[in-house]
């Protein structure tokens, strides 16, 4: 027996959770789009309008996954990855939201310099923002911070779950709009990092609501294995919120195809997307994460997989300052 709506949110209302995303977002018809495509039509869920700071799903993502660092008094928010890191934006945003301290310690590659895009406004938050080259200089910097007697909150890692479980909420409110307006989706497509991909599909499941959930990968996997790592995932998330439902690999959809040379690295037909959809919509994708996942869907479109008739939402994830630091 699904769950119901009301059920859910109970559940969902156990967890701590920050004020920080304007919600919900909308759900956009786009008929030009539709059009070009010529296949079916297709819906965007604006998850990079949530608001804060250019906004993306991490803002969603941050009300559960940053609430026990206020709840347990931690001094400093600190995240690491690609310079043009959205989750290392949103981090330094949120830290300046709470008055807290944030450290980046971005990777020192190809998109670090001139600083533009997500670096700019990270640092723009104020944050400590270090670029490194190695890993072990990374750990470095953290055992420092914490032998200085700063609570470092690595939005990475901790809180991890509960970013998934941020999307259990989403999947609700685009099922409502979805509901709302009689739309039956055929297929729901993501940029697929793991945590609002497994929050949608744990959602569905948790409803009893059956369509395609398809997550389109920005860097290259090897699809069984990210299948298998996302249900673990998921089976945590049930754990957390106890929900009696068992996911297996076969309830997860990635394409790790899509990704090209590596994460970060352009493909034509990532920026071929973001082209259309600028020039159809006036709608901006980025080229890292929803450009490629596009491209995922454009490719299935051409091959027969949706035709006039199906509906397809895409959910966009964000990560729209970076088209600044990808200039070239
Ligand atoms: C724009 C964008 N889309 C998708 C993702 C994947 O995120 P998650 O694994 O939290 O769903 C990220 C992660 O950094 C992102 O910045």
């Amino acid at each position: 027996m699904p769950y119901s709506i009301d059920d859910l949110k109970d559940r969902l209302a156990r967890f701590s959770r920050l004020d920080l995303a304007d919600l919900p977002t909308p759900l956009d018809t786009c008929p030009r789009l539709t059009e070009a495509l010529g296949g079916p039509r297709i819906y965007v869920k604006r998850e990079d309008q949530t608001g804060l700071a250019f906004g993306g799903n991490k803002v969603r993502e941050f009300e559960y996954s940053v609430a026990p660092a206020v709840d347990e008094d931690y001094d400093t928010l600190l995240h690491g990855a690609a310079s043009q890191s959205n989750q290392s934006r949103l981090t330094a945003a949120v830290a300046a939201k709470l008055g807290k301290r944030c450290v980046m310690l971005g990777r020192r590659d190809d998109h670090a310099d001139p600083v533009q895009g997500n670096l700019l406004l990270t640092h723009l938050f104020g944050a400590d923002v270090r670029l490194i080259d190695s890993p072990v200089e990374k750990e470095r910097i953290v055992e420092s911070l914490t032998s200085e007697g700063r609570k470092v909150y690595n939005t990475s890692f901790d809180g991890y779950y509960l970013r998934s479980v941020s999307y259990v909420d989403g999947f609700i409110e685009l099922y409502q709009q979805l509901q709302e307006r009689q739309i039956e989706p055929d297929a729901i497509y993501v940029c697929s990092g793991v945590h609002t991909h497994v929050g949608l599909v744990v959602g569905a499941k948790a409803l009893g609501v059956d369509v395609r959930i398809l997550g389109v990968s920005p860097s290259p996997r090897d699809n069984a294995e990210k299948n298998a790592e996302l249900a673990d995932v998921a089976n945590e998330v049930c754990r957390m919120m106890e929900l009696d439902l068992a996911f297996t690999s076969d309830d997860i959809e990635t394409y790790g195809e899509y990704a090209g040379g590596g994460y970060g690295i352009t493909t034509d037909a990532g920026l071929e997307a973001v082209q259309l959809c600028a020039r159809s919509e006036g709608l901006l994708l980025d080229p890292v994460y929803s450009g490629k996942a596009f491209s995922g869907l454009v490719d299935h479109i051409g091959k027969g997989m949706w035709k006039e008739g199906d509906s397809v939402v895409f959910v966009h994830t964000g990560g729209t300052p970076a088209l600044f630091a990808y200039s070239q």
